[in-house]
């Protein structure tokens, strides 16, 4: 077991909601700290970069006009374990296919409206914490 850092979203279909602090309480719960976080409005341009490992898929499109269509809450959570055990949390991208007491059963609308976003390894943890945050504004 190790301290590890991790980078996640509420994604606009969640914060439209009014689900941030809802969304915060699962992951405070799980025993993750939330050590930085700001509400922002990504441009188009940040959003194709973020998601361009999808680029090819036929999603892509619908992805970067959601993800750009209202505020998100970008966070760096940190915790044991903290990028497997965000994706536990944050259950499967489809709601339907997620377990009860996850992030994206108790919440999420759909595939592509699913409330959340969490690295899917420390290497994009990295990648993505670096996209959104300086180090000064990340407070362990
Ligand atoms: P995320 O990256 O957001 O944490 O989610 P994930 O790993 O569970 O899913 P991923 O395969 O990386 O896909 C990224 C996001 O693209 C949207 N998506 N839409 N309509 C669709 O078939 C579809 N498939 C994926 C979702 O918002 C997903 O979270
Ligand atoms: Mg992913």
């Amino acid at each position: 077991m190790t301290i590890e850092r991790t980078f996640s979203i509420i994604k606009p279909d969640a914060t439209e909601k009014n689900l941030t602090g809802a969304i915060n309480a699962v992951i405070e719960k799980a025993g993750l700290r939330i050590v930085a976080q700001k509400r922002v409005r990504w441009t188009e341009d940040q959003a194709k970069e973020f998601y361009a490992e999808h680029k090819a898929r036929p999603f892509y499109g619908e992805l970067v006009e959601f993800m750009t269509s209202g505020p998100v809450v970008t966070q760096v959570l940190e915790g044991e374990d903290a990028v497997a055990k965000y994706r536990e949390i944050m259950g499967a991208t489809d709601p339907a296919e997620a377990k009860p007491g996850t992030i994206r059963k108790l919440f999420a609308e759909s595939k592509g409206k699913n409330s959340v976003h969490g690295s899917d390894s420390l290497a994009a943890a990295e990648r993505e914490i670096a996209l959104n945050f300086n180090s000064a504004e990340i407070v362990g």
